[in-house]
């Protein structure tokens, strides 16, 4: 049931900020994350020297939105692969390695062979999973639910920032759980966190600008986005969803890769959306966000910034602002997302399409 909305799309994205303040609910005591779920895993999440987060899609991004997290809080080295890539290579894991896999579905085939060959080669695992009793939750060590709510709509929307919010939670309760960081400290970000709902949904309360804009851009051939850090893997989510939906040719970089070769592509009218870090939190990569700006509207680029309310460095440099609401830097990729969920439905939707059921696409490839 669409309850009244035009999509499930539309609704789903609608129910963000239920989704990631469901995802928390039920895992902060006295202000410290404590996921019962993971009661009695202390001396493992102690023992582990390095994590790996496997996941396809979107659910890949958000595990990518994780690394920084829960490196920068945990202090444990932690990367990010496509189930299929780690899966068919040789990768060197065992006892003390946790495979984090993250899934919405949880059935799909390509993460769920990862999880078994993790298992198999003797590392620890642990799924983030939106559907409960799905087989990657059953075969996996450990599970943290993500709280969703049913997905119906292909491409997901409220299911990654649910993703991003699970692995905030689980990398806060590991740093608790390893003492790397003072309660004081860790207590600030849950708060962070716990502010994350109301931010996203003054986002959804604007969103008719960022509508308008995809009306106007409705016959864009191609469509890049960049970003920084945490806003890199927001690039490539916003990139993801536009070819997703709207068939348009989309591309994401990392802001400081432009020179070794994107900026080739930057030709006059090129549109590009650049997730802008807050220059209170990012004093080192703001500036440098910055002069990619005037780097890339220097040659023509059609810039679109997606910056913190009120930075007065973006205004006079980008061609079109969407403003999202002050928060820490780790915070910042839960609220930018949001304005890149809603550009590609509304782009979608004026090109008349299914937003829902993307041609080609299927819900939960059950395939590898
Ligand atoms: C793809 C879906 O096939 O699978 C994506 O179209 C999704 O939307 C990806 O991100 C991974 O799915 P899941 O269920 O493992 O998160």
């Amino acid at each position: 049931d669409k309850g009244g909305w035009s999509s499930f799309m539309a609704k789903e994205i609608s129910e963000e900020p239920d989704a990631v303040a469901n995802t928390i609910r039920g895992r902060v005591e006295g202000g410290q994350v404590v996921i019962p779920e993971l009661a009695g895993l202390d001396e493992l999440f102690v023992d582990i020297n390095r994590i790996v987060i496997i996941a396809c899609g979107t659910a890949a991004y958000a595990g990518t939105v994780g690394t920084y997290a829960i490196e920068r809080w945990a202090g444990i080295p932690v990367t990010v692969e496509l189930s299929h890539e780690f899966r068919y290579r040789d990768p060197v894991i065992d006892a003390r390695t946790l495979v984090i896999s993250v899934s919405q579905s949880g059935e799909t085939m390509d993460t769920l062979m990862a999880v078994r060959f993790a298992s198999e080669s003797g590392a620890k695992t642990l799924s983030i999973c939106n559907t409960q009793g799905a087989t990657i939750a059953r075969e996996s060590d450990a599970v943290v639910y993500t709280h969703a709510g049913p997905e119906v709509a292909v491409a997901s929307t409220k299911a990654f920032t649910a993703q991003i919010t699970a692995l905030y939670l689980f990398g806060l309760h590991l740093a608790r759980v390893r003492g790397t960081q003072t309660p004081e400290f860790l207590a600030s970000q849950v708060e962070e966190l716990q502010a994350v709902p109301d931010k996203i949904a003054s986002i959804l309360g604007a969103s008719e600008k960022i509508a308008q804009l995809a009306h106007w851009m409705a016959d864009s051939r191609a469509v890049l986005f960049l970003g920084r850090h945490v806003g890199y893997p927001i690039a490539l989510e916003g990139a993801l969803k536009l070819k997703e939906l709207a068939y348009i040719h989309a591309e994401g970089f990392a802001g400081g890769e432009l020179k070794h070769g994107p900026i080739a592509l930057i030709e006059p009218g090129q549109p590009v959306f650049v997730v802008v870090p807050s220059p209170r939190g990012s004093a080192i990569l703001h500036p440098k966000v910055i002069s990619t700006i005037e780097e890339i509207r220097a040659r023509g680029a059609r810039v679109i910034a997606i910056a913190e309310q009120g930075d007065a460095a973006v205004l006079p440099s980008a061609d079109e602002v969407i403003p999202i609401p002050l928060a820490g830097p780790l915070f910042e990729p839960l609220l930018a997302v949001i304005p890149l969920h809603i550009f590609a439905m509304e782009l979608a939707t004026a090109k008349g399409l299914d937003v829902d059921q993307p041609r080609n696409l299927a819900k939960s490839v059950t395939v590898e």
